[in-house]
């Protein structure tokens, strides 16, 4: 199957899953192993949530697929992921050995996209996805990413968030 086809089946059933998912974590769950299983080049698929309350604020690691990662609670002011979290924006880094913030996860990982979930309008989380192939996130990824990353945020509000 081409990969474009393959993001445009990957996003309908991010969509279902929202749609049939009674909660955000049941949500989130499903989530990183839809794109795992399906996604040939996502190699580790995980959420890190800012702890409610914390003061200075954390990223804790939530539902993931993947290898275990020493990095289960990361500052704000650390890594790709507290760039993505503290910027509100989306980070991609086409080789992480030539960007100085990369946090190693696992020897394999090549390329890495970190998309924030927000909450009206507020950064709650964020989508971290690794591949063991360089540049992996092309702008039709990065845009299934951020479709899964916006339907994680708006299952949160609808939840009361
Ligand atoms: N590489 C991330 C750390 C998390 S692991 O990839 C799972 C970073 O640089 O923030």
């Amino acid at each position: 199957m081409p990969v474009a086809d393959r993001v445009e089946e990957v996003r309908t059933q991010a969509m279902q899953l929202a749609q049939s998912s009674f909660t955000p974590d049941e949500l989130m769950q499903k989530m990183v192993k839809l794109l795992h299983q399906r996604m040939l080049k996502y190699n580790w698929v995980g959420f890190y949530m800012l702890e409610p309350g914390a003061q200075p604020p954390v990223l804790v690691l939530g539902a993931f697929e993947g290898a275990m990662t020493p990095h289960t609670r990361i500052p704000l002011n650390q890594g790709i992921c507290g760039a993505a979290a503290s910027s509100g924006q989306t980070v991609v880094v086409d080789d992480v050995r030539k960007d100085p913030r990369y946090l190693a996860c696992s020897l394999e990982t090549k390329s890495e996209i970190v998309v924030p979930v927000f909450v009206h309008g507020e950064v709650v989380g964020e989508l971290d996805i690794d591949s063991h192939f360089p540049a992996a996130f092309t702008p039709e990824h990065q845009e299934l990413v951020k479709h899964c990353a916006a339907l994680v945020g708006k299952k949160l509000e609808a939840a009361g968030r």
